[in-house]
């Protein structure tokens, strides 16, 4: 396994994901971890990840003793910088901040980049990379040589062969460098020998052996939500467990159009899941009503599904664990936002978040993968691709899609003009990508707006509702833009719902980015 010491910057879980997709098992943590913790760790490598700072007046250090250890190191960006410092080289700032597409020249019988070739020119071989810092190392330390450089930059990157130290002032983790995976799979493969061992079959069987010497013969209960995360725990858990695993579903009123028989279709009978199903519509509609104000409806809804998941564990009351769909990104998020050295990144009220109260152990399955090797996994446990792959759908579902109070009519409209949009967005296929309009968006649904407008079908006038359609694209949910859906998609799309759904006369697209707008409404 490689271990990542995080000095802070944006893109570190890029690496993590590389490191992964090199079927090498890695871990994330702070760059200020202990020497010990490190020893214990045991890592076949270490990579330093980049960083916001300047190495020469920021306390973010870690412990040079790490280059004594006999491992191998890649430092990337900071992390060169850092590496440098510490084995005696030189930082300095650079003139200009260096941003974007860079050629540089390399040596390609180097361990490193080892063959890989973007251009050549006459005897020179150059490869196209990310830049993006202000520093450099101006000064290598004793017993580097230079591997790659470029007018700007003429040590982009070094390597001390002897000891396996390699840095590189580029980000290979990002895609925009194009050789870049390979140049991380040399390093965990090659220069540190990991076996390439982690893939999902094997995954699935040291996670379900694992479950098992946890749990011994406990039962265990899941909130089971219909997303992605916590349907993948549960057919992760029940292939370990069985019958000891009792799943709650509880149904809020605010799911999309047939969302609660597809969960029990799914789980308690192609699955053989137990599953109770809860209708709390009444109990969630009831308190819901008269309020406008969305984070008072957040907090509602956030409360009363631990009131009916608490009541419906009361009645299990031999259950001593308590399981969660938590992922690897959720995990590094709260370390992140404990440590304040990650960026804090907005918290959203999570529907699955249970009071300590509730006396059970937690079970956490998920929480090494990435969301891509949940999907994987969750294929392979036999859940089908629809469903795994679908848009992300937040905690208090279509809550925070119906602007102002939330009433059962309006949900109910809701349900047919988002089903609607979906379906036609699953139909729909790009000529230039040969993907599907779904695919190619990152999350896509209705709102409804409470407002009516005045309209006409056949002779008459109408006076209905309006909603909105929402799509965007992103690829971290911080930032996105919305989708250039081709206009008959969209016409056809406002077409059937005007006609198929009575009660609204009006579809518009929304056209704002995030940010400045978020990507629910509420
Ligand atoms: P925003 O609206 O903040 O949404 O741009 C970013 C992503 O988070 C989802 N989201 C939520 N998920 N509970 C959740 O579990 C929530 O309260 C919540 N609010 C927003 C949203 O759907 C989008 O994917």
């Amino acid at each position: 396994k490689i271990l990542i010491l995080d000095f802070g910057s944006q893109v570190t879980q890029l690496i993590a994901r590389r490191v992964r997709e090199a079927h090498v098992y890695c871990e994330l943590h702070s760059f200020d971890v202990s020497l010990d913790f490190i020893k214990e760790f045991n890592p076949k490598g270490i990579i330093l990840s980049g960083g916001p700072n300047s190495v020469y007046e920021s306390d973010y250090q870690a412990d040079p003793a790490l280059f004594e250890l006999g491992i191998p190191v890649m430092g990337i960006c900071y992390g060169m910088q850092w590496m440098a410092q510490s084995l005696g080289g030189k930082v300095e700032a650079g003139k200009v901040r260096e941003f974007g597409f860079a050629e540089i020249e390399v040596n390609n019988n180097n361990p490193l980049f080892k063959g890989l070739s973007d251009r050549v020119h006459g005897d020179k071989v150059c490869l196209e990379v990310w830049m993006s810092h202000g520093d450099k190392v101006t000064a290598m330390p004793a017993g580097f040589e230079v591997i790659a450089s470029n007018a700007s930059c003429p040590i982009a990157a070094m390597a001390d062969t002897t000891r396996n130290f390699y840095a590189v002032q580029y980000h290979p983790e990002v895609t925009h460098t194009i050789k870049g995976r390979e140049m991380i799979n040399h390093f965990v493969l090659d220069i540190c020998g990991s076996a390439p061992s982690w893939t999902m079959p094997n995954y699935i069987d040291q996670a379900v052996a694992k479950i098992r010497e946890q749990v011994g013969s406990d039962e265990v209960i899941l909130g089971l939500s219909g997303g992605v995360d916590s349907s993948v725990a549960a057919a992760l858990i029940h292939r370990a467990i069985g019958d000891q695993l009792t799943c709650v579903f509880v149904d809020n009123g605010l799911l999309r159009l047939n969302e609660g028989k597809q969960v029990m279709e799914t789980f308690a009978e192609h699955l053989g899941v137990r599953v109770i199903h809860v209708d709390a519509t009444e109990q969630f509609m009831g308190h819901l009503s008269g309020v406008t104000d969305p984070e008072a409806k957040r907090k509602i809804i956030g409360r009363e599904f631990v009131e009916v998941f608490q009541a419906e564990s009361a009645k299990l009351p031999q259950a001593k664990w308590l399981a969660q769909g938590t992922i690897y990104p959720d995990v590094i998020e709260s370390a992140g936002a404990k440590t304040g050295k990650a960026h804090a990144i907005k918290s959203h009220h999570n529907v699955g978040g249970l009071p300590e109260t509730m006396k059970l152990s937690l079970l956490e399955p998920l929480r090494e993968l990435f969301k891509d090797e949940v999907r994987e996994l969750g294929v392979a446990l036999g859940l089908a691709p629809q469903l795994v792959y679908r848009h992300p759908f937040p905690g208090p579902g279509l809550g925070v899609r119906i602007l102002g109070e939330v009433k059962k009519d309006y949900a109910d409209l809701l349900r047919l003009a988002d089903a609607i949009f979906i379906e036609e967005l699953r139909a729909a296929v790009d000529e230039k990508s040969g993907k599907t309009w779904y695919e190619l968006t990152s999350q896509a649904f209705v709102v409804f707006l409470p407002v009516k407008s005045v309209g006409v079908m056949g002779d008459g006038r109408t006076y209905d509702y309006v909603v909105a359609l929402r799509a965007v694209v992103t690829s971290d949910f911080m930032t996105a833009k919305w989708a250039e859906l081709p206009y008959d998609l969209l016409g056809k799309v406002s077409n059937r719902i005007i006609n198929e759904v009575r009660g609204i006369n009006r579809v518009v697209y929304d056209v704002s980015g995030k940010p400045p707008a978020t990507i629910e409404w509420e």
